[in-house]
């Protein structure tokens, strides 16, 4: 029997870094999907496979030596089965395929892949786990592969749809509204999310105050914009990120290419731009109104940005299939 398991990536909206610090952020699901495959073997080994990164038939581990094989394109998935495997005592062997798009542009994969595989796994093993509880696995998974991270990208990949996110999983809130009027950019340029959360948690070494004032801020920004989002009201959640943007720039982890794209936005009619996560790369969004759109997108295409055409608000980890 081959379970196959579907995660979602994600888009941080507002509340970046702020909400490593347990103050709030909105986080929306996005169609850019991962799906991870399982199948029980009868040997001692956990076999996986990554074809989208050229891991076809070469990598496989004990099983109880899974999560040490400090293997970058499998690392996520090890931790998810390590996870797993240690809190209810799992000895099989795995055959494992994950499948998802080649260029992740810092949407959320290694959430993604991590949540889908704790889902697989739990109907492979009748373990019967709920969100909560494949939400606090994944989490664990991924903070054990980087050491460091909020969890909202591992809430947004169980649960889908945009959230309302803080203390590290304790406040999860979804808000149900229509779709959110979005151009998604990638600025061509990938970055690692945990050397800039490093970098500001340093400034706030230096500036405790000022740092916990300009999070004090992000945290009134979100609390606004989700009301904002709740009504609809794109014009307040345009100008939260506008003013968020300046604060991400005062914490510097803003980049020359993001500045220019979300500059672009602005002046292509967008309500509002900022850049997406950890920053010194990776997307920006712009909110458009009516029917400014392409407007936005021409903008940013011309300042060399790529546009990513996805939805927002998709839907959490499912079984896509049992076979
Ligand atoms: O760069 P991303 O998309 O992984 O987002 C990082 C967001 C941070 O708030 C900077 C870190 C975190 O774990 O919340």
């Amino acid at each position: 029997m081959v379970v196959t398991a579907s995660a979602p990536g994600k888009l941080m909206l507002l509340g970046d870094h702020a909400v490593v610090y347990d103050h709030p952020c909105i986080v929306t699901a996005v169609d850019l999907r991962y799906s991870v495959s399982i199948e029980v073997t009868n040997n001692d080994e956990i076999k996986i496979k990554v074809p989208v990164h050229g891991i076809e038939n070469n990598f496989s581990v004990k099983v109880e030596k899974i999560g040490t094989s400090n293997t970058k394109e499998t690392s996520f998935v090890e931790a998810a089965i390590s996870a797993i495997y240690k809190k209810y005592g799992v000895t099989k062997g795995l055959a494992v395929t994950t499948n998802g798009p080649k260029i992740s542009y810092g949407l959320g994969s290694s959430s993604a892949v991590t949540v889908a595989t704790v889902r697989a796994l739990s109907q492979v093993f009748n373990l019967n786990l709920t969100s909560k509880e494949i939400f606090e696995l994944s989490y664990q998974a991924v903070l054990d592969v980087q050491g460091k991270g909020s969890g909202f990208d591992v809430a947004a990949a169980v649960f889908g749809g945009t959230i309302y996110y803080a203390g590290k999983g304790k406040h999860i809130e979804p808000l149900q509204h229509e779709d959110i009027p979005l151009v998604i950019c990638y600025s061509g340029e990938k970055v690692g999310t945990v050397n800039l959360v490093k970098q500001v948690y340093e400034l706030k070494q230096r500036r405790p105050n000022i740092v916990d004032s300009v999070f004090e801020i992000m945290h009134r920004l979100v609390d606004r914009a989700r009301e904002a989002l709740l009504n609809s009201d794109w014009d307040t959640v345009g100008e939260l990120a506008n003013i968020h943007q300046g604060l991400l720039d005062a914490l510097g982890v803003n980049a020359p290419k993001l500045s220019e794209l979300v500059f672009s936005a602005r002046k292509g009619g967008a309500l509002g731009a900022k850049l997406s996560g950890a920053g010194g790369g990776d997307c920006i969004f712009a909110l458009y109104s009516g029917n400014n759109k392409d407007m936005i997108s021409s903008s940013l295409l011309k300042a060399n940005g790529e546009i990513i055409d996805i939805k927002t608000g998709a839907r959490g980890v499912y079984i896509a299939s049992v076979s």
